[in-house]
């Protein structure tokens, strides 16, 4: 060993000697998960921005008295409120799709550095707009920088926490996230009535803010340990993982630690070599989809599993909440409705922190689908049955809350822990880059037919709405049961053992019983003293 005595493979117990979890650590990650505010926010602003006063008069060219003589001719159409809002997920979809290539090549951090700079050239625009055409270039260009920054901070959070509180970390870019939905919902509410262009440029402008923090802090933190190894460079991955763990880069820690990340590297590079550019994108979608250890199972996981979180019809909520409030008729304030959807979005989320540790990824994934289906169908029998009466959409409002706080303590946190865990990491960038386009493709899909099914020149559906969400997380529910499988408190590599020998179903009971480092034959010396078996590297 580095600095030390020789300890022979097996003598220290590579399953459980590791790193005390400092401060620091969690510093690192939590600022990390800062990247979710501006996800959060320029997915946020949008809802209440469409509503405005000013904002509609300069960008329909409409008179302002309109809003109170003729408040349904005082809208933006469908076909335009469809495009703003979505076109920004299309951008995030192929920002993040690009994303994981840039972080592979360049690193996790700077391509997140390079999000930030795109994003905010995005701002720019937006800010500058007052007609369609430049808002929609902005908000294209600032979802590559979204796209970019929300695919690599799920990576590189996964690849650098320690395996107890991994889970709890990731939720943390989730409730970041929230934060920037929520505070978007404020800077609306304080904007709105404003008879100035500041009404929805200082929404716009402040986003900037949330990037220059991001992108300046991340030049002091250290590239994930796990990038270096890929790049052959175990030196930089020690230096880097002894800054993450706070530990001196020859301790054991360190050392256990970086031998089980490169065997496991080297184990799944046997399994399926990578020999390319397109090798290694066809290295997703390799292996036998019914086996739950293959690459291609995996992408399906992680794609499919981001897809569900969108058809839980959360962002329907956050994104066309507004409108839809409007459209209840009784509501006084419909800003300040979506507001306080946004707070008890934040507000749930910290129950993950504890729940998704505690409990495991699975059964909280459960629960959370059970609930949510419970209440969209409250809700939409309530809209169908008693729709008109005040008490009764009192009652729907309560439950649509009780809704977002289950998506909050659950789903919305559990989607993005379980696709940075479960990627072997040849594939991983690729495989956490594709699984957050899926979210974003989904995301874009769902923002620009949801206007057409709810508004009421169009499909007019209403709270009818609830009961495709509702079926739509009855589906959630059981893709859980079936496909999803408990990761909780393994390392990455252990997590690719556990896919290796278990189902999802079994996977819970699942303990780590040897080391990729034992299994490559690594002992601390560095040098390989076995080749790996054929029954050892078959899937
Ligand atoms: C979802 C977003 C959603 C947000 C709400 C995220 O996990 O991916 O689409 O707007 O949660 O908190």
């Amino acid at each position: 060993m580095p600095g030390g005595a020789v300890s022979p493979v097996g003598s220290v117990d590579a399953r459980r000697v590791e790193a005390p979890v400092t401060v620091k650590t969690y510093l690192m990650c939590a600022f990390a998960a800062f990247g979710g505010i501006f996800f959060g926010y320029d997915s946020g602003y949008i809802s209440g921005v469409l509503g405005m006063e000013y904002f509609i008069t300069t960008f329909e060219h409409l008179d302002p008295s309109l809003a109170t003589t003729n408040p349904d001719a005082f809208v933006v159409p469908s076909w335009k409120k469809s495009l703003i809002v979505s076109i920004l997920s299309a951008g995030t979809f192929f920002g993040a799709l690009i994303a994981g290539d840039l972080a592979d090549w360049f690193g996790r951090r700077t391509t997140v550095i390079a999000g930030c700079f795109v994003f905010v050239v995005g701002v720019i625009l937006q800010t500058a707009s007052s007609s369609l055409g430049l808002l929609v270039a902005g908000r294209l260009i600032a979802g590559f920088g979204v796209g970019f920054v929300s695919a690599v901070i799920i990576l590189y959070m996964s690849e650098i926490a320690p395996r107890k509180v991994r889970g709890a970390i990731v939720s943390g870019y989730q409730f970041c996230i929230t934060i920037g939905l929520m505070l978007a919902s404020c800077v609306d509410y304080a904007t709105e009535h404003r008879t100035d262009s500041g009404s929805y440029r200082i929404p716009i402008a402040l986003q900037m803010l949330w990037a220059v923090i991001l992108g300046t802090g991340l030049f002091f933190l250290p590239e994930s340990p796990r990038y270096f190894i890929r790049k052959n460079n175990k030196e930089a991955a020690r230096e880097a993982l002894s800054r993450i763990r706070g530990q001196a880069p020859d301790s054991e820690y360190i050392e256990l630690e970086l031998n089980e990340i490169e065997a496991n590297y080297q184990y799944e590079m046997a399994v399926i070599p990578d020999t390319g550019y397109f090798d290694s994108w066809i290295n997703c979608f390799r292996g036998n989809i019914f086996h739950p250890n293959s690459n291609v199972r995996r992408t399906v996981l992680g794609t499919s599993l981001q897809m569900m979180q969108q058809w839980t019809g959360v962002n329907f909520v956050f994104y066309f909440g507004t409108t839809f409030f409007k459209q209840l008729g009784t509501i006084q304030n419909p800003f300040l409705l979506s507001m306080i959807t946004t707070i008890v979005n934040v507000c749930s989320t910290p129950i993950s922190f504890y729940a998704i540790e505690k409990v495991g990824r699975r059964p909280l994934l459960l629960w959370g689908a059970l609930g949510m289906v419970v209440c969209q169908f409250i809700v939409a029998i309530i809209g169908v049955t008693d729709g008109g009466n005040p008490h009764a959409v009192s009652a729907m409002i309560a439950f649509i809350c009780i809704y977002i706080f289950f998506f909050a303590s659950t789903w919305g946190p559990g989607a993005w822990v379980v696709i940075g865990e479960i990627f072997p990491l040849p594939i991983r960038s690729r495989g956490v880059a594709l699984s957050t386009a899926s979210n974003w493709l989904w995301n874009c899909i769902i923002s620009v037919i949801t206007p057409y099914m709810v508004d009421s020149d169009q499909g007019n559906l209403g709270a009818k709405v609830f009961f495709i969400w509702g079926s739509l997380c009855t589906c959630a529910f059981v893709y859980t049961y079936f496909l999803i499988p408990e990761t909780k408190g393994l390392t990455l590599e252990q997590v690719d053992k556990m896919m290796e020998e278990t189902t999802p179903r079994t996977s819970a009971g699942w303990k780590p019983h040897s080391t990729f480092a034992e299994e490559m034959g690594v002992n601390y010396n560095d040098k390989v003293v076995a080749e790996p078996t054929v029954a050892q590297i078959e899937v």
